[in-house]
């Protein structure tokens, strides 16, 4: 078995954290191995735990529409959240679960070996970047660590919550643009 099947055949089976409880699916993570970019969410939703693919209900349709918006599509990121199971009513997952799972969402990092992680919304931006992210402040801000840039953005539930936030949203989404081309010269 290659590293990736070992790691998604043991996610699959997980049961490290209480989440696994009300799963229907685990929500392993989509899109390209290879990508440059990868992105970085907070956790499935209802549809996502049906259909054990991230990022496929009404906040992933507007992130398809986001991507596009950067000549980008599932097809050149990778896409994975912070924990794996449904959190129950989608509420926050806790430090624990968010804990307990970071191993998986650690070597899918390290496998795909992105330039770029843009963290989706408050959760992934205080997981990956930095445990005193505010991101009404800090979207958009660019942070460089073990070889990676990494940014943050507000999530996509937030934008269909508060429409008032998608302008700042769309400048963000050039800067990763820009991010994107400067590294790929
Ligand atoms: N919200 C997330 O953070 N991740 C998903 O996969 C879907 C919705
Ligand atoms: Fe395992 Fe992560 Fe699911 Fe918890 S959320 S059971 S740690 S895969």
């Amino acid at each position: 078995m290659d590293n990736w099947t070992e790691l998604e055949q043991s996610c699959l089976q997980c049961n490290k954290c209480g989440l696994c409880a009300g799963r229907n699916n685990v929500v392993f993570g989509v899109g390209n191995k290879n990508a440059d970019i990868m992105l970085i969410g907070e956790g499935p939703g209802e549809q996502e735990d049906i259909q054990g693919v991230p990022f496929v209900g009404p906040a992933g349709k507007l992130l398809d529409d986001m991507l596009s918006i950067i000549d980008l599509d599932r097809s050149k990121v990778y896409i994975a959240n912070i924990v794996k199971c449904r959190p129950p009513r989608n509420r926050d997952p806790f430090d624990e679960e968010q804990d307990a799972c970071s191993e998986y969402l650690k070597r899918q990092i390290s496998l795909v070996n992105p330039k770029i992680i843009v963290c989706l919304g408050r959760i992934a931006a205080k997981k990956i970047i930095d445990s005193e992210f505010r991101i009404t402040r800090e979207h958009g801000t660019w942070y460089y660590e073990n070889n990676i840039y990494m940014t943050a953005i507000y999530h996509p539930s937030a934008l269909l919550r508060d429409i008032s936030k998608r302008p700042e949203t769309f400048e963000d989404l050039l800067g990763i643009r820009e991010q994107y081309q400067k590294l790929n010269g």
